[in-house]
């Protein structure tokens, strides 16, 4: 039987799925709507899902922004967070009064697991009075330490909200040099903590501190890449996340958020896209822009391990046997909170660049 959810996916990803997978996920896609409605749960799903979830179950899709405020607005009882831990916690953290689960035990995160509560107390003493702001990529326990949380999409805005003379930026170096480059900042890292001691390095030579963990996944991409791709291509539109090294952004030809990205590709006149970023994304966008007569180049071979822990399968699972549930002790997500908020509060117009080169 051709059910309405089995139509859907054709229309969706049925370019890249063949027809009896698709008939299996449009399955399992319907008990979770199902359980969904039974649970009273609404379902975020992050950009970068497989094409299956992504395209079927959830209420909202986006970035981690976008998501964020979603959560913070939603009247379930539950929610489904299908992404990572560091995700799901913000949800908690926002909503303390309803059941927040992920569809895996793990959902981990590098730049989430390179930085400690001891860390930033450290940064913190090191450098007495210089306000901390932190990437959402980070536990709980960090958010707490700090003055205010940022996501790829409002970086720049929460940097200059601070009207600091110096900002200590965590955790991930290349989103740090990617908006210090941007917001014309100098910025040092824990390396240069020793010339700092001997005095090679002094007060006036430096305006941002950062951090030295990174994303397992945005970290693995070469400039010969682009190179090779745009040998090959040369009418190709080249994007690339800010969690990217710096000369990746530099060879691309923009740099934003995930959803940043959606937009740029949809309002762009180019045919032929490639994309530095987790290769999910590919089929997420394509099946957005398919109907326009735009390709995804689908070279990418770099797929987030913790991001591919969550399927469909997992998200009907977790509605079933109500876990994994993802709990704050409530004395760190107050303190948590307060720097959420403070971010949700500088509004929705913050991105992190438009820097349209071409
Ligand atoms: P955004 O969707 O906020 O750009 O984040 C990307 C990412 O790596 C999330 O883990
Ligand atoms: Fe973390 Fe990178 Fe995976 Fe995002 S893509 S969840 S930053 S490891």
């Amino acid at each position: 039987m051709i059910t309405d959810m089995y139509q859907h996916l054709k229309d969706k990803i049925g370019h890249i799925m063949p027809a009896p997978e698709i008939r299996i996920q449009a399955e399992i896609a319907e008990e979770v709507m199902r359980l969904k409605k039974e649970r009273n749960a609404v379902i975020l799903g992050h950009n970068y899902m497989d094409a299956a979830l992504f395209n079927s179950v959830p209420d909202f899709v986006g970035d981690s922004l976008e998501l964020s405020r979603k959560a913070a607005e939603t009247d379930a009882d539950v929610i489904v967070f299908c992404g990572v831990k560091f995700m799901a916690e913000t949800a908690k953290i926002l909503s303390p009064e309803k059941t927040v689960l992920i569809p895996t035990p793990k959902g981990g995160c590098s730049l989430a697991e390179g930085i400690t509560a001891e860390d930033v107390r450290a940064l913190k003493k090191r450098f007495p009075g210089v306000p901390v702001v932190t990437y959402i990529n980070t536990y709980a326990d960090i958010k707490a330490e700090v003055d205010i949380c940022c996501t790829s999409g409002n970086a720049k805005a929460v940097i200059e909200s601070l009207g600091a003379e110096k900002v200590i930026f965590l955790p991930d170096q290349y989103l740090a040099s990617n908006v210090a480059k941007e917001t014309g900042k100098r910025i040092i890292f824990p390396k240069d903590f020793p010339k700092l001691d001997s005095g090679e390095i002094t007060e006036d030579d430096y305006d941002m501190i950062g951090w030295n963990s990174s994303c397992e996944v945005h970290e693995l991409f070469q400039v010969s890449d682009i190179e090779r791709v745009r040998k090959q291509f040369p009418d190709v539109a080249v994007l690339a996340h800010p969690e990217c090294p710096t000369e990746i952004c530099d060879a691309s030809d923009f740099t934003g958020s995930t959803s940043a990205m959606v937009t740029w590709v949809k309002n762009s006149d180019a045919k032929r896209f490639l994309l530095m970023t987790e290769c999910a994304m590919g089929d997420n966008i394509a099946a957005q822009v398919k109907d326009q007569g735009k390709e995804i180049l689908r070279l990418c071979s770099q797929r987030c391990p913790h991001m591919a822990e969550v399927t469909l399968a997992d998200t009907r699972d977790a509605l079933l046997n109500m876990q994994t549930e993802v709990t704050v002790p409530e004395e760190i997500r107050v303190k948590a909170l307060k720097s959420v908020q403070r971010m949700l509060e500088i509004g929705p117009s913050g991105s992190f660049t438009n820097s349209f080169k071409s």
